[in-house]
């Protein structure tokens, strides 16, 4: 009697160093209840519930400083409380057989002075503001006034993203990282002439 054969989703798939044993992956979904920026333990019933042997999770987006933050409550890894807090979440989630990337992200001018250090400007390419948006859940979200970074302060940013990725792997214990480079955040600010008006005396 011929078997019928495996869907595609649920077969292997080798990704780099890692063997999947099927391709359903948890996409990254900010949640939002990481008070402070500091993950709760919650968040590891969270995505143990949702870990399997040989799959794939990616974390929610994860501030990389503490000028990243683009949403209240939002998690980090930048500090020890939050790479000690993501700790036991890691590990459920290894209990469970699964892999488990951190999403490391800076929200850039998408911020307000509320989520910033001492209420100051968020940091991106260009000081045009963001229009408000519809948020998911019905508000509308004002961003505050960015402040466009000079040259000299760009590898700052680009050293927290390094200092997070190896906090989040060497660290916590993360399988990877990934940049979070969509959603029009710092990256994709700095990419796109709609967001990038620097000019000559900044470095271009
Ligand atoms: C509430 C919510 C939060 C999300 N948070 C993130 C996030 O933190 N990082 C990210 O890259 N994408 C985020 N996304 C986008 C999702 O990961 C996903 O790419 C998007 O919902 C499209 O998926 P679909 O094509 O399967 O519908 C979020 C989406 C929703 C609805």
């Amino acid at each position: 009697m011929e078997s019928t054969p495996a869907p595609p989703l649920l077969t292997p798939h080798k990704m780099g160093q890692f063997d999947l044993s099927h391709r359903v992956v948890l996409a990254p979904l900010t949640r939002q209840r990481s008070y402070g920026n500091v993950p709760q333990p919650h968040a590891g019933v969270y995505y143990a519930q949702r870990a399997t042997k040989g799959g794939l999770l990616i974390a929610e987006a994860t501030g990389v400083s503490d000028t990243a933050q683009g949403y209240k409550d939002a998690p980090g890894v930048w500090t020890k409380e939050q790479i000690d807090a993501w700790k036991p979440v890691v590990d459920a989630v290894h209990a469970k057989g699964a892999l488990f990337f951190c999403q490391i992200w800076h929200a850039g001018r998408v911020s307000n002075y509320k989520l910033q250090p001492n209420g100051q400007a968020p940091i991106s390419s260009t000081d045009k503001q963001v229009s408000p948006q519809m948020s998911a859940d019905g508000r509308l979200e004002e961003f505050s006034p960015p402040r466009r970074l000079a040259k000299d302060e760009i590898p700052n940013v680009v050293d927290d993203f390094r200092e997070a990725a190896r906090n989040a792997i060497a660290a916590v214990g993360f399988d990877g990282v990934e940049i979070h480079g969509a959603y029009s955040y710092i990256i994709e600010q700095f990419l796109k002439d709609s967001a990038n008006d620097r000019t000559d005396e900044y470095g271009g």
